[in-house]
């Protein structure tokens, strides 16, 4: 059985683009035709400037909401990185197999140090080693497919470097993942910037659709959503972004496909207004049954507690052999 790998990071509130992206693919079919492992990573929410009590809570939040979205501790494993101590253990060993310059390269380490920068901030030094604390959340569990939104996916490229380097240099101790993105909606746009990504951190939230918005908030956000110039609705990335991003949106809600949704809308001669109107409807069905179910979940704060501790026990367990293989095979004299 394939072993499948993911993980959400407590920087911010889920979003759409975190649902559409990756969290649907691992309810509805990952969990069901894997040994599939799912990882709230907090120790990723401390790379950038970061308040403790916040971190927590949205840690917490996480791993509630992706119960409330479908996942079934019956049939996927469910935990919270800073409690399976050998992702920071293999990092170490595979810091020692990266370089500087290939994590100086990362997309998102230019662009998010370059905000920091910009904002008078510093940049912490695990924002550049992050990537390498994602391979080694990967490798620990000898997964064969990741499967994340587009923005993620250099990341799992350099997992593959790394791991194949590793083995090449000191025998083979891991197993070569690739990353599995979503045929529709793999990058959600921001609704008010269609050219840069829904992302949960952003500052601007007049653009970002949270898991937890009330469905009047929802609608709102939509319906203000940022359109192109004309009127027809196509789907073309480039010359419409906007359009296209709704489209997307409304494929990904209804499992279509964004081409076919617009030749729909162009067919019936619709305006942007109606394609607003039925992607706010159809994302507002979507949300409103986690919305519910992360309510109740929350009035049982010892269930969740219960799922994490024992997801938390089987990580440990299939991580740890791993590890120590990677240890010994890196040079390192084992415990005696
Ligand atoms: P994070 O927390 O930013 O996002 C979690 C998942 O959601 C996807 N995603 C999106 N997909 C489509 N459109 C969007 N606008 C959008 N925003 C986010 C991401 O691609 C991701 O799949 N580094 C990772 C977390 C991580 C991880 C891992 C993932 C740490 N270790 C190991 C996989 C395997 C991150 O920051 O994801």
């Amino acid at each position: 059985m394939a072993r499948i790998f993911s993980g959400i990071k407590p920087t911010g509130h889920l979003t759409l683009g975190n649902y559409l992206g990756a969290v649907r693919q691992w309810v509805d079919a990952d969990q069901h035709r894997a040994d599939a492992l799912f990882c709230v990573v907090d120790l990723h929410a401390l790379t950038v400037d970061h308040d403790p009590a916040r971190v927590r809570r949205l840690s917490r939040q996480a791993a509630t909401l992706l119960l409330a979205a479908g996942l079934d501790p019956g049939l996927c494993t469910l935990f919270v990185q800073s409690h399976v101590d050998e992702h920071t253990r293999l990092a170490y060993v595979l810091e020692c197999t990266a370089t500087d310059g290939e994590m100086r390269r990362m997309i998102q380490y230019k662009e998010k140090s370059a905000r920091e920068r910009a904002a008078g901030g510093s940049v912490r030094l695990s924002l550049l080693t992050y990537p390498v604390l994602m391979a080694a959340d990967i490798l620990a569990y000898g997964a064969d497919e990741v499967p994340v939104g587009d923005d993620q996916a250099q990341h799992v490229e350099l997992t593959r470097d790394l791991a194949v380097r590793f083995n090449q240099r000191y025998g083979r101790t891991f197993a070569v993942p690739k990353a599995v993105l979503p045929l529709v909606a793999a990058r959600v746009m921001d609704l008010q910037d269609p050219t840069s990504k829904m992302g949960k951190s952003h500052a601007e939230t007049a653009g970002i659709v949270y898991l937890l918005d009330e469905s009047d908030v929802v609608r709102k956000k939509i319906m203000r959503a940022v359109t192109d110039s004309g009127s027809e609705v196509v789907y073309d990335r480039e010359a419409q972004p906007g359009v296209a991003n709704l489209l997307e949106i409304l494929a990904g809600c209804t499992g279509r496909k964004p081409m076919e949704v617009a030749a729909e809308y162009s067919s019936r001669g619709s305006s942007y207004g109606a394609l607003k109107k039925d992607t706010a409807e159809a994302v507002v069905e979507l949300l409103r049954p986690i919305r519910d179910r992360h309510a109740q979940l929350c009035a049982d704060p010892s269930y969740v507690d219960g799922v994490l501790r024992e997801g938390a026990g089987r990580a440990r367990g299939l991580a740890r052999p791993t590890v120590d293989a990677a240890y010994r095979a890196i040079g390192l004299l084992p415990p005696v």
